[in-house]
């Protein structure tokens, strides 16, 4: 991280590629075919810090059958933009997922080398079911092919910051996804 200078976390924010509008309506939507796939059992969220939690608080809202909540932090090894698929459990899960249904919550599916390794760590507890909901995904930036049951939005290559995604901790309090020039 060694590389981020003042101006560069300073830079003004970008296009607007998802609008505040458009992330409630596609969040209801997500969460009303969860429910429909889900009906029947309880689930339980496992989100993502920092970066899900945005999207997770509004996502668990509009989930009408029953649904727990618990997070992991990890951290990527590499630069402030890329990831290097070497992570760090900096907090685990505080429950046992064994035989339960597991829904990971992530915030954006860039490489997928992070997510990969968290749905081997977490398929090795095994659970029912483990799926991913991710808000956004980057299919040119793709290293790995990762099953992501629920996808919000597609966007183009492109580093973006708000709704919960940062640049060096900034921005994720932006109620839209805007990309981010450094
Ligand atoms: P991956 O391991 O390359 O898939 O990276 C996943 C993580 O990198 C995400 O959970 C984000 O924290 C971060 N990330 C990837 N792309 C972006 C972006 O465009 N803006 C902000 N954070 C990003
Ligand atoms: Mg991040």
């Amino acid at each position: 991280m060694a590389s981020i200078s003042r101006a560069d976390v300073e830079a003004p924010i970008g296009e607007v590629l998802v609008s505040a509008d458009e992330l409630q309506r596609r969040v209801r939507e997500l969460g009303a075919e969860i429910s429909r796939d889900y009906a029947g059992r309880s689930l339980l969220l496992v989100g993502v810090l920092k970066g899900a939690v945005f999207f997770l608080s509004d996502l668990m809202r509009s989930i009408e059958i029953p649904v727990e909540l618990d997070f992991m932090a990890v951290a990527s090894y590499g630069s402030a933009t890329d990831s290097s698929g070497v992570v760090r459990i900096l907090k685990d899960l505080d429950v046992v997922i064994e035989g339960r249904d597991v829904l990971i919550v992530e915030d954006i599916v860039d490489s997928g080398l992070t997510l990969q390794y968290l749905i081997r760590n977490l398929g090795s507890r095994n659970p029912r079911t483990l799926e991913v909901c991710a808000l956004l995904t980057k299919p040119e930036r793709r290293k790995v092919d990762l099953p992501t049951r629920y996808v919000g939005f597609e966007i183009p290559d492109r580093f973006v910051v708000g709704y919960g995604l940062d640049y060096a901790e900034r921005h994720r309090n932006l109620p839209y996804v805007a990309a981010f020039e450094r």
